[in-house]
């Protein structure tokens, strides 16, 4: 074990006290993580998402999406009435950013198609500069030998379709089918690896239940229908990926935590079982086969009233991969007051715990954990992690940034996606969030969760420690 090392242990358990097993597992991995304990076809890349990073909201025709609505018509949704319509600018700085990932011996990038930059009304009209822009990015990362991993949806629908009622409405499903037909027509023959979804439950509730995110919809009687939607589109995408992509590797993606009770008690463990269906299995249950949890979670039997005949024969598909996206742990409790969950998320700050600039709590074997939990279902072939980073105040000093709470972070987390990989699950690959810092949301810029620091004023890109060290970890 390494001075530091010692140094962390001493600090956290102090002198004398017996050492947890995962904390040890996580400060070995300080001196023994290297590229080759992951084998040779393990898939290392960034992650990203259209809105957060493109900006060039309104050029060459692209058309409004509900992120573009929402940050313009509510600004008091969004720290500092922030929007993303610059962004990163990767719009037009694409080629230097993949130029940077080369230079940093990134092998990977997953970034995600805007819909409304490619058919601007959402259906019908596909705008031919939009199609171009990606055929760009795409050849661009294949000369720089950076392998491109697509994700359809990544959170901006159409506005135009919003009006008619966005993933609330039926049609959404047949909308859906038009678009990602378009992705895998125009792009499949050099994308072979693809994600239909980025987080549904994420989009669905952040969007459609709690408005904190567009389209700032809220209560249930929008996200039952948006869920069984999206459910229904999750099959739907990943057959028309399936059918037009030679050799495509077809996968989707999941946010996803492991769930405990708060002081172990009965009341929240029931709690924590009912969060634990919220959070993790609401979607990829159905998406197995396995139908909604509604046994776990009783108001999920809203949900039948939008289920069509031939529906269930339709919800499951076979994904070559499933991409699990964790950053934390959540403690849960007993709330009778909160509708239908009867239960909350314990704030990590209140309980002492360490925590990120999110507010999220940093747990490396919750990583594992959850990993254990997806992988004991039968259905799952395999299991990329499509996202994990962390967000931390970050400093320009001389032109630098120093981040060694943020690589830390990654060291410990990757320490534990290697232990469940030793212990047999397919784990086949993991990506960070994030490439750049980027446009996190209702949060907006504030969270930086990128490896590489961006200057907003001038859109100077600066590579973090975090950077250096994950590009000396990849080169070795
Ligand atoms: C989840 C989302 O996929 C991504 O858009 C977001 O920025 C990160 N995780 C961090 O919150």
């Amino acid at each position: 074990m390494t001075r530091e090392a010692w140094l962390k242990l001493s600090a956290v358990v102090g002198a004398g006290t017996l050492v947890p097993n995962n904390l040890l597992a996580a400060l070995l991995a300080d001196e023994q993580l290297k590229r080759s304990d992951f084998g040779k076809d393990f898939v290392w890349g960034t992650a990203s998402a259209a809105y957060q990073i493109e900006g060039g909201w309104n050029e060459d025709g692209k058309g409004e999406s509900i992120w573009d609505h929402f940050v313009h018509h509510h600004p008091g949704k969004i720290e500092k009435h922030e929007t993303a319509d610059k962004a990163d600018d990767f719009y037009h700085l694409y080629n230097d950013d993949i130029e940077l990932m080369h230079k940093m011996h990134i092998p990977a990038s997953r970034f995600s198609i805007g819909w409304s930059r490619v058919i601007p009304q959402g259906t019908g009209q596909v705008n031919q500069k939009g199609i171009d822009f990606y055929n760009r990015v795409i050849d661009k990362c294949l000369k720089e030998n950076v392998e491109p991993w697509v994700t359809c949806y990544h959170w901006d629908l159409p506005q135009a379709l919003q009006e008619k009622g966005g993933w609330v409405n039926r049609d959404v499903i047949k909308w859906f089918e038009e678009y990602v037909g378009v992705c895998a027509r125009n792009f499949g023959d050099r994308v072979k690896n693809w994600m239909v979804f980025n987080e549904p439950a994420a989009f669905t509730a952040l969007g459609y239940l709690l408005g904190m995110h567009a389209p700032g919809k809220m209560g249930f009687k929008p996200f039952w229908p948006a869920v069984h939607h999206t459910v229904m589109c999750h099959g739907a995408g990943g057959r028309i990926l399936k059918s037009n992509v030679k050799n495509g590797n077809i996968g989707t993606t999941f946010s996803c935590s492991s769930v405990d009770a708060w002081k172990d008690k009965e009341i929240n463990k029931k709690a924590a079982v009912r969060g634990d269906v919220m959070i993790n299995r609401l979607f990829i249950e159905p998406t197995l086969g396995l139908g909604y949890p509604v046994k776990d979670l009783p108001v999920l039997k809203h949900i039948q009233k939008y289920i069509k005949e031939d529906d269930e024969k339709n919800m499951p598909f076979e994904f070559d991969f499933i991409g699990l996206q964790n950053y934390n742990r959540d403690v849960v409790k007993y709330l009778g007051l909160v509708p239908g969950l009867h239960g909350i998320t314990v704030s990590p700050k209140k309980l002492g715990h360490p925590v990120t600039d999110m507010g999220w709590e940093v747990l490396p074997e919750g990583i594992y954990r959850i990993i254990k939990q997806f992988a004991a279902y039968k259905g799952i072939k395999k299991i990329i992690i499509t996202e994990n980073g962390a967000a931390f105040k970050d400093e320009v000093v001389n032109g630098e940034i120093h981040d060694p709470q943020r690589t830390q972070f990654i060291k410990d987390y990757l320490a534990q996606v290697l232990r469940a990989k030793k212990e047999g699950v397919n784990v086949g690959g993991y990506f960070i969030w994030s490439f750049t810092d980027n446009f996190e949301w209702a949060d907006g810029y504030r969270p930086k969760f990128g490896i590489v620091g961006v200057d907003y004023k001038t859109e100077k890109r600066i590579v973090k420690d975090s950077g250096k060290w994950f590009s000396e970890f990849l080169k070795a």
